[in-house]
């Protein structure tokens, strides 16, 4: 039919949170008919989530309200669309098996996208903490592998942005710096150990940059040979004049 939009159709997971947002605007913006699922608005939602949601119906997102064991409604809406991207946080990284086994049910995806998006989990070896983040990772991977479901695997590493806003919270202006504790401290409880694991083995370690790409990876960069990066010092200077509302992934 003429002007019908022949894009694969995106259902996104978790696209009302920190990454998602990015996912869901640049799947609109490439003209893809785009689907968020997400746990339903009630009255205690944050007016933040109210105005994503509102963000999203302005720029003709489909929003489902949903939880992530609602076998049969996921289905269901899994069999209207084409690609499946994930960007649930820690907490829920294991309840995408729900995902998958929803996806072998459905069988008509044709490419299924988890919530990576950070480091290579199954060529580094961080501290316990952050390993057993990576573990809940590598579990889902192996779920997908096992079920055969087409797949990408993104490793986005440290995105720029986020890891300087959490370190430098240019949203915050302070003439003091406020050290907590003696520095005798061995020990934080969970889940405060996973990000400063995260940024030993990243920042400390540099495990991101301690392994060769093989034949069947590719450096992302070389897909979209045109696309202009933000420079750190670029984004230094768009953060003093515009500062991000504070970031943090949940760990809990
Ligand atoms: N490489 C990097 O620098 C970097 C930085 C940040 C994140 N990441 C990665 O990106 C991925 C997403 O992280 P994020 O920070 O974007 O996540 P997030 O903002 O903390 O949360 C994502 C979404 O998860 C959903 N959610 C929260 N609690 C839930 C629950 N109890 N049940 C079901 N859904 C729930 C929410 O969506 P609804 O309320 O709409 O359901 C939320 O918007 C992770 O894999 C993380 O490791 C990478």
């Amino acid at each position: 039919m003429e002007g019908e939009n022949t894009k694969p159709k995106k259902l996104i997971f978790g696209g009302t949170g920190y990454l998602g947002k990015y996912m869901v605007k640049a799947s609109v913006s490439s003209g893809h008919k785009t689907f968020v699922y997400a746990r339903p608005v009630t009255q205690n939602s944050r007016p933040s989530k109210l105005e994503i949601h509102k963000e999203f119906q302005g720029i003709g997102v489909t929003i489902i309200e949903g939880e992530l064991d609602e076998h049969k409604k996921i289905v269901s809406i899994l069999k209207e669309v084409d690609v499946v991207i994930s960007t649930v946080a820690y907490p829920q990284f294991l309840d995408q098996l729900e995902i998958v086994h929803a996806i072998k049910v459905a069988g008509n995806i044709k490419r299924f996208l988890p919530s990576e998006f950070g480091c290579e989990e199954d060529r580094v070896r961080p501290l316990p903490p952050f390993e057993a983040y990576l573990e809940k990772k590598r579990i889902v991977r192996r779920a997908i592998e096992a079920a055969q479901i087409p797949y990408t695997f993104v490793s986005a590493n440290l995105c720029g942005a986020y890891f300087v806003n959490v370190l430098l919270r240019p949203f915050e202006s302070h003439d003091d710096v406020v050290v907590y504790g003696s520095g005798e401290a061995k020990a934080l409880p969970p889940p405060e150990d996973i990000p400063i694991s995260i940024m030993h083995s990243l920042l400390a370690k540099g495990d991101s940059m301690n392994f060769e790409l093989g034949e069947d990876d590719i450096e992302a960069s070389k897909l979209y040979p045109d696309f202009k990066f933000t420079t750190i010092d670029q984004l230094l200077d768009i953060f003093l004049i515009d500062p991000p509302k504070p970031a943090r992934t949940a760990f809990e």
